[in-house]
């Protein structure tokens, strides 16, 4: 079998189910005509994919490398062992666990870890920035666990740092959680490391979105504050779609048992192998260069919103993302997102600290891997703030997205 990156793909199925291949290149076309200006996404690599259409997907590993409930393990293990170790080394963790079949089974691993039903936990707000695994009545957190979130100052839209320390000493919680969906700062580890101690509490970082800037050595590590660092290894990381675990070793056996058995079944080894090739390629000088060219185009990107009229939350980034709210241009981020996506711009919609409608949510991760730079962030501003305007016809803007793309595909022939 030879499956090194998606078009070959399309051609294995091409030859045996030209149903689903049409599907695939129909995606593949999609991802490569629109800008992907979705925050969570990338593009991972030719090499990534090929780990994930490979032979390992047969495997079934319950267990670890070493201690499995499965015969014939052994090539296996030696890929988990892989992947664990590169995850050590670019993250500096005593500890790294890389079953986590995706960043909210990395939550719920991290809180069964060190948890009981009942205990209360203080999260960032939904409202303001915080996951689902962070207290929504919708998700087993909010469920399960006595949620008090903490929220942003109206005016800066800067974590409230004097708000999260006078909860946690009113509530005293068994965990803090620091990390969000959509906040464009970077958030003081420190900080919340100092807080927790003074009130006993543990110092859960969900770091799902910033991990690939912290890979980069664009962003600062949580690793030697948190006491548990949850990932996803999809976004900026530009690995496979899946989650990770980093603590210290006093807490290993502990994580390690909270993902498998008591949250999880079989490792996907097909996609921890795809894992070990990102945290590769994430340690490449190559990797620490894009890191820096995501954030350079993400703050050109808030500023030329800025410039266009959109309000931009914090007033800029620091990282990979940008929220702002268009309602200065006459309409909510409902409508924006429609009008953007009839133009083929693809983002999503926010909560805005602080307001009734919804923002616009954009991330510079994928067009930064497709090679985009600062003058191209600028165009992609012009472009969006006439769109959501509704001053470019939305076929003429299609066409001018399609320009702009075919300059940089994700996945050159
Ligand atoms: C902060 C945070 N935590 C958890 C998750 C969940 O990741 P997944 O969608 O892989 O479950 C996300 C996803 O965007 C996230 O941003």
């Amino acid at each position: 079998m030879s499956v090194t990156h998606a078009p070959q793909t399309a051609d294995v199925l091409t030859r045996q189910d030209p149903e689903l291949a049409e599907i695939l290149l129909g995606e593949l076309d999609r991802q490569s005509s629109t800008l992907q200006l979705i925050a969570a996404e990338n593009f991972c690599s030719p090499a990534v994919l090929a780990a994930l259409g490979s032979p390992l997907a047969n495997k079934y590993a319950e267990g670890y490398p070493g201690a499995r409930h499965h015969g014939g393990c052994e090539i296996v293990d030696v890929a988990e062992r892989l992947a664990v170790e590169r995850a050590k080394a670019l993250f500096g963790a005593d500890h790294a666990n890389v079953q986590s079949h995706s960043g909210s089974s990395a939550v719920l691993a991290a809180y069964a870890a060190l948890l009981r039903p009942g205990d209360t936990v203080l999260a960032l707000g939904l409202p303001y920035g915080g996951h689902l695994t962070h207290g929504s009545p919708a998700n087993f957190s909010g469920r399960w666990f006595d949620f008090v979130p903490y929220g942003v100052d109206a005016e800066t839209g800067l974590i409230d740092h004097d708000q999260v320390r006078a909860l946690a000493r009113t509530h005293r919680p068994k965990a803090i959680v620091c990390g969000s969906i959509a906040y464009p700062r970077h958030i003081d580890h420190a900080f919340f490391r100092e807080v927790a101690d003074e009130v006993g509490a543990y110092l859960i970082a969900d770091a799902a979105h910033p991990i690939g800037l912290v890979a980069g050595g664009a962003a600062p590590n949580p690793v030697p504050y948190a006491d548990i660092v949850c990932a996803t290894t999809h976004k900026v990381l530009r690995g496979p779609r899946g989650g990770m675990i980093l603590c210290g070793n006093e807490l290993a056996e502990r994580v390690d048992r909270a993902v498998f058995p008591f949250t999880q079944g079989g490792a996907q080894m097909h996609t921890i192998a795809a894992k070990a090739v990102a945290f590769g390629e994430a340690a490449t000088p190559a990797f620490g260069a894009y890191a820096h060219q995501v954030i350079a185009n993400a703050k050109v990107l808030a500023a030329a919103l800025a410039d266009e009229g959109l309000v931009v939350t914090t007033g800029g980034t620091d990282t990979h993302l940008v929220t702002a709210d268009p309602a200065p241009l006459g309409v909510d981020g409902r409508t924006a997102r429609g009008r953007l996506a009839a133009a083929g711009m693809v983002l999503d919609c926010c909560a805005l600290p602080h307001a009734d409608s919804r923002g616009l949510r954009l991330g510079t991760a994928a067009v930064t891997t497709q090679g985009m730079a600062e003058k191209e962030m600028e165009r992609i501003a012009a472009l969006l703030a006439g769109v959501v305007r509704g001053e470019a016809e939305s076929a003429r803007a299609r066409e001018e997205v399609r320009d702009l793309v075919g300059g940089f595909p994700p996945y050159p022939a």
